[in-house]
């Protein structure tokens, strides 16, 4: 198992690129897959996810390419029979799980253990209430997804997760007649923005998206915005070392956006400046310069689709504030990649941080500091590890993560960045 030592970092400062958008990439790669023609994805994220959607599509019959200029994808009208694995990845498996259900073709998709144990039933029900086959192991994987002849359904979310509502847009773009998505609140809409641009009918008012089925999607090219989710590892990290860091080309889009709300509130000085367009997304330079006078914060239900990733690196921050930070509404985290509120309880008491567990969250008591000297155990949860290598430059005595490989999943280049800040 790889193990890093990670010694306290007087003041983290650095100007980076963000690293692309693992969101944004997996879908260019599987909707181009299956599209009339060929694209070029500019700044795709080659983490482990994304290359476990990249291998799936080319086995369905998809022309991929990686070179140096980024992903060439060709897309099949056809898809062939195969066994897909789908790593340690969410997106894959469940948006595939929409993708496949209208094609002919029997599929079976299985995934690494953490993937084997999280609900896969969320994408079930509502597929099946659209004449979806798709046989499970008790609500989870291994799935076998028979292709059917699919028709749209009005679907109002019983859960806050833009995996589900994209599977459900997915098979909805191969079903006969009308499908309606209602939302309890607004997550991410990445899916909606690329489908537009491949001329699907979909279209939304207020918390509803509608999909009209039987477009052919016409491919296109996409320069991927960065991962906000990647970012958050160097702003907080300059952030509680009181460094300067500014991360260039970070996505911002608003259903992405909930850290630089995290940062309004707390109050600290923060700067977004070089906003433009790229490919339908909001990207722009975000710059940092140490905490200041900071507050501690409140995170609330409808808050969380818009942060849900980077909760165990905010958790972190709030160890740097003085007082009691709240996160509510975040059951969801029980059901990623680990539990991550277990997880991040772990975490924050093995640094010698102060945090309660509450129902729907976690209450953690910030005194200005960590004191670290530990190892934390990621157990395999990429955000578990870059968010404790985070706490570990911050602490007192440094910090040791096991398991430090699994960063690959989503942001390849972590342990260079980190290692890059000016000590
Ligand atoms: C993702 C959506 C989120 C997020 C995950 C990626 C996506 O999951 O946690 O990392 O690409 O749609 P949920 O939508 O299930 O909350």
């Amino acid at each position: 198992m790889s193990v890093k030592r990670i010694e306290r970092i007087g003041k983290f400062s650095c100007d980076i690129v963000c690293p692309p958008d693992k969101s944004i990439t997996h879908r260019a790669v599987m909707y181009n897959a299956v599209a009339k023609g060929e694209a070029h994805i500019t700044r795709p994220l080659l983490g482990e996810d994304c290359l476990s959607t990249i291998d799936c599509m080319r086995k369905l019959g998809a022309q991929i390419e990686i070179k140096e200029d980024g992903v060439h994808v060709r897309g099949v009208p056809k898809l062939s029979d195969a066994d897909l694995y789908a790593g340690n990845s969410g997106t894959t498996m469940r948006l595939m799980c929409g993708l496949l259900s209208p094609y002919r073709g029997t599929w079976r998709l299985t995934g690494d253990e953490s993937l084997s144990r999280r609900p896969m039933r969320r994408v079930i029900d509502p597929l099946t209430r659209m004449g979806a086959e798709i046989v499970s192991c008790d609500g989870k994987a291994p799935l076998t997804v028979t292709g059917k002849a699919l028709h749209g359904i009005d679907y109002v979310m019983p859960v806050d997760s833009a995996q589900v509502k994209s599977a459900v847009i997915s098979a909805a773009l191969g079903a006969e007649g009308v499908t309606r998505i209602t939302e309890r609140e607004f997550t991410r809409d990445h899916t909606e923005i690329i489908l537009a641009a491949m001329g699907a009918d979909i279209s939304r008012e207020g918390k509803t998206v509608t999909v009209r089925g039987g477009r052919t999607l016409e491919a296109v090219s996409v320069t991927v915005a960065g991962d906000i989710s990647g970012a958050a590892f160097p702003l907080v990290c300059g952030l509680i070392t009181d460094g300067e860091v500014t991360v260039r080309h970070v996505g911002l889009n608003p259903t992405r956006a909930g850290l630089l709300e995290v940062f309004e509130q707390i109050g600290v000085h923060y700067t977004v400046e070089e906003r433009r367009q790229c490919c339908g997304e909001e990207v722009g330079t975000v710059t940092v310069k140490g905490l200041g006078q900071a507050k501690p914060y409140t995170i609330t239900h409808e808050m969380i689709p818009r942060l849900v990733d980077e909760i165990p690196v905010l958790a972190v921050l709030a160890c740097f504030l003085d007082g009691d930070s709240v996160i509510t509404g975040a059951e969801e985290l029980r059901v990623k990649e680990s539990d991550r509120i277990a997880a991040t309880l772990r975490m924050l008491r093995a640094f010698g941080g102060e945090v309660r567990e509450t129902e729907s969250g976690m209450i953690i008591h910030g005194k200005g500091q960590l004191s670290g000297g530990c190892a934390f155990d990621p157990a395999g949860d990429h955000r578990m590890a870059m968010s404790a290598a985070v706490a570990a430059a911050a602490s007192e005595k440094g910090g040791t993560v096991t398991d430090s490989d699994c960063v690959a999943v989503s942001y390849p280049d972590f342990w260079q960045m980190l290692s890059g800040g000016t000590k």
